[in-house]
């Protein structure tokens, strides 16, 4: 009797292991496909940053350095950029009877974002002519082939502020890398005169003053190698499978992005401008504009620098919070024009 109670008692824990192990496996099932859903996967299997390397795996200083020379590099281009111009403004950034032009304001702009443009030409983006600080200011736009009616609105713009670059690619999000590349290749080739070019996006808005004091603090030996904006360092790509950011493995493998300036607003020198128009060629593309300016720059070996008065995320307005702001995130209409009149008045 008592041998087979044991032998029973072993049966019925033998049972209890088993479904143990059941009701464990059916646990493990969602939590696979949370892990799976919110990339804890992507992120355990990611490489580290200090295993840093991106195509062409190339000295790329020497690279700009031979392509200077006017060698060719050994390693043939990633990108080409054969998209034609279809309105260059060329006449821009001529010198005429000012002198120096010091910054070039480049605005990446939506086709159909006339509203924004218009307040931003009747607020920062007037063009200075004071002796020590004279700007130029351009929209960058791509095309939609299929509305004339917009191409056409476009045009009569163009026709009235001579102040679009519009270049033959599809204006859309994920081509902004695209707008991007373009955009430099146009100050170097049509503006290389002015000193800096200021990168903004059109929902923003800009402190003339605080951009003419930055610049003022910039050493003249730190422009061979200058990018400011708001610098994210750490910063991880998302391997959140719901996300619009989402980012295999295969399109970026390591566990951070580079250091890189947030796309709405940065600072470059024509120096760096230079460089980049050949170092972009030689990089491999990504969709995401301003880790692709934070990529390149690290394969240049320049070091970026932060500036906490050029803001990605918006700070309600005061008189005061904005007093030393160069630019603002997602600032339009009737505020822009009333944050911009206010700042206007304040002695610098
Ligand atoms: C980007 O532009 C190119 C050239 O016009 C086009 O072929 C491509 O579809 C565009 N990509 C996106 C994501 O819109």
């Amino acid at each position: 009797m008592e041998q087979e109670s044991s032998f029973e008692m072993a049966r019925r824990r033998m049972r209890n292991w088993r479904f143990r192990y059941i009701y464990i496996f059916i646990l493990l099932i969602p939590v696979h496909f949370i892990f799976d859903y919110f990339g804890i996967y992507l992120m355990a299997r990611s490489e580290s940053f200090s295993e840093f390397k991106y195509p062409h795996e190339v000295d790329m200083p020497k690279l700009v350095a031979a392509f200077e020379r006017g060698k060719k590099p050994w390693v043939g281009p990633l990108n080409r950029l054969i998209h034609p111009e279809v309105s260059n403004a060329e006449d821009k950034c001529l010198n005429g009877v000012f002198g120096d032009l010091h910054v070039v304001l480049v605005i990446k702009s939506a086709m159909n974002h006339f509203e924004n443009r218009n307040m931003i030409r009747r607020t920062w983006g007037l063009e200075m002519n004071d002796l020590g600080f004279r700007t130029r200011r351009v929209f960058v736009v791509g095309v939609d082939p299929l509305n004339q009616e917009l191409q056409q609105q476009i045009h009569e713009e163009n026709v009235a502020f001579h102040d679009i670059v519009q270049y033959f690619f599809k204006d859309s999000y994920w081509n902004n890398t695209i707008k991007t590349m373009l955009a430099f290749k146009w100050v170097e080739q049509y503006c290389s005169n002015a000193k800096y070019a200021f990168f903004l996006d059109d929902d923003y808005y800009v402190s003339n003053r605080n951009l003419k004091k930055f610049i003022h603090t910039v050493p003249e030996s730190k422009r061979k190698n200058f990018i400011a904006g708001y610098i994210w360092t750490y910063a991880r790509p998302l391997r959140q499978k719901n996300s619009k950011w989402y980012v295999t493995l295969e399109e970026y493998p390591y566990f951070y992005w580079p250091p890189y300036p947030t796309a709405g607003s940065y600072l470059v020198t024509m120096e760096t401008i230079h460089k980049f128009n050949i170092a972009m060629l030689y990089t491999k593309y990504t969709r995401f504009d301003d880790v692709f300016i934070g990529i390149v720059a690290w394969k240049l070996g320049i070091r970026l620098t932060h500036s906490e008065h050029m803001h990605y995320y918006n700070v309600p307005y005061t008189k005061e919070a904005y007093r030393d702001t160069i630019a603002m995130h997602e600032v339009l209409g009737m505020d822009l024009w009333k944050i911009w009149n206010e700042q206007e008045k304040l002695i610098s």
